[in-house]
């Protein structure tokens, strides 16, 4: 199955059409993030194999794509593969990575609809620990895809959040030891841009299946302030319904979260000046001139002089680390050899 709309599998009708422009009179969510789960439950239920139940997994995900297109979300993130379901078997785990490298080849061979769409694919995870060609697929589509602006599908594979804090923490702790940065830098305002979702907006809606009521380690520094919503349903069985009653659950939380996500702006803006201010003092302290002696006017201009500083020196360790992530990307492009008599 493809990954976008196909006429002869439409699942929207006039009255679906109808129920999403009513929808659309209120907030609409703009980057809605998916934890699929039930996969094997349904198979069990269905009693399918348990491949078969992942592979509706997938067509589920396309019919999901579609509805939000439809209903104007323009990013949804979805949970693939995380690092600890590479415990499951080997067999369920082989099955998985050749459902992503079918889905990735088919992803490649439908460039005009990406095109169409304009859907920038990104795959965030520890991309090394798949296998090579899984590798060259995924970096051939978010490579092929990357300048596209439309619609953001990110595809979370070797996915957790624990692994993404700390590889960001790690990536703050080397640019310190590089001396791009110093200690007093680290903010979260940066540790966030050294997260795989550095260039996307927070999930403004995160939706579980399966009746599971817990995040499984998925956007967790992402979904601090995401209306969240559980559903019973098992993923295969998700439904344009479930979609719906999800957006509206965040239509009521609406106002609330936005107050929440004003005020954790502030707070933090206040820290970095905060800690501007204090690194000012500090300096000050150093060349014994004594903060008393030092008139309010001058500490003020000093503030900004700091602050404009340390936004370079985060820009220019913001670059490194984007830099080094594309020519890891790049590095896993297939290399095409081509032989010339
Ligand atoms: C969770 O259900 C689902 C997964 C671990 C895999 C999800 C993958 C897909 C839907 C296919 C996506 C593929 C691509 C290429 C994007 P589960 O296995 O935990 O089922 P259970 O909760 O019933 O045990
Ligand atoms: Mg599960």
């Amino acid at each position: 199955m493809s990954w976008f709309p196909e006429e002869e599998r439409r699942t929207t009708n006039w009255f679906t059409k109808f129920c999403s422009n009513v929808l659309k009179c209120g907030p609409v969510p703009k980057h809605v993030a998916f934890i699929m789960d039930g996969n094997r439950r349904f198979a069990r239920k269905s009693h399918i194999q348990r491949h078969e139940g992942h592979v509706k997994g997938f067509d589920k995900l396309a019919d999901t794509l579609e509805w939000c297109l439809d209903l104007g979300i323009t990013e949804v993130s979805v949970y693939a593969f995380s690092i600890e379901n590479f415990k499951r078997s080997k067999d369920e785990v082989d099955g998985l990575m050749e459902l992503a490298r079918q889905k990735f080849a088919r992803l490649m061979e439908e460039k005009d609809s990406i095109q169409k769409y304009g859907v920038c694919v990104r795959v965030l995870g520890d991309i090394s620990m798949l296998p090579k060609d899984v590798q060259e697929l995924i970096s051939e589509a978010v490579e092929f895809s990357k300048n596209n602006d439309r619609a953001i599908l990110n595809v979370c594979f070797a996915y957790t959040s624990r692994h993404e804090m700390t590889t960001a923490v790690k990536e703050l702790a080397t640019g310190v030891e590089e001396g791009l940065l110093r200690p007093s830098d680290v903010s979260e305002h940066l540790l966030e841009k050294c997260l795989y979702t550095s260039h996307s907006a927070d999930p403004d809606l995160l939706v579980r299946t399966s009746g599971e009521v817990r995040l499984s380690d998925f956007l967790l520094w992402q979904s601090s302030y995401s209306v969240l919503s559980f559903v019973k349903v098992l993923w295969p069985e998700f439904s344009i319904w479930h979609l719906f009653a999800a957006v509206l659950h965040y239509q009521r939380n609406y106002q609330a979260i936005q107050k929440g996500k004003e005020a954790n702006l502030k707070d933090r803006e206040a820290a970095v000046h905060q800690s501007d201010h204090q690194c000012v003092l500090e300096e000050i302290e150093k060349e014994q001139v004594g903060s008393k002696d030092c008139k309010n006017t001058d500490i003020q201009s000093r503030i900004r002089k700091y602050r404009l500083e340390r936004e370079e020196r985060e820009r220019r360790f913001l670059d490194r680390v984007y830099e080094r992530r594309r020519k890891s990307l790049e590095s896993m492009l297939p290399v095409k050899i081509s032989i010339s008599y």
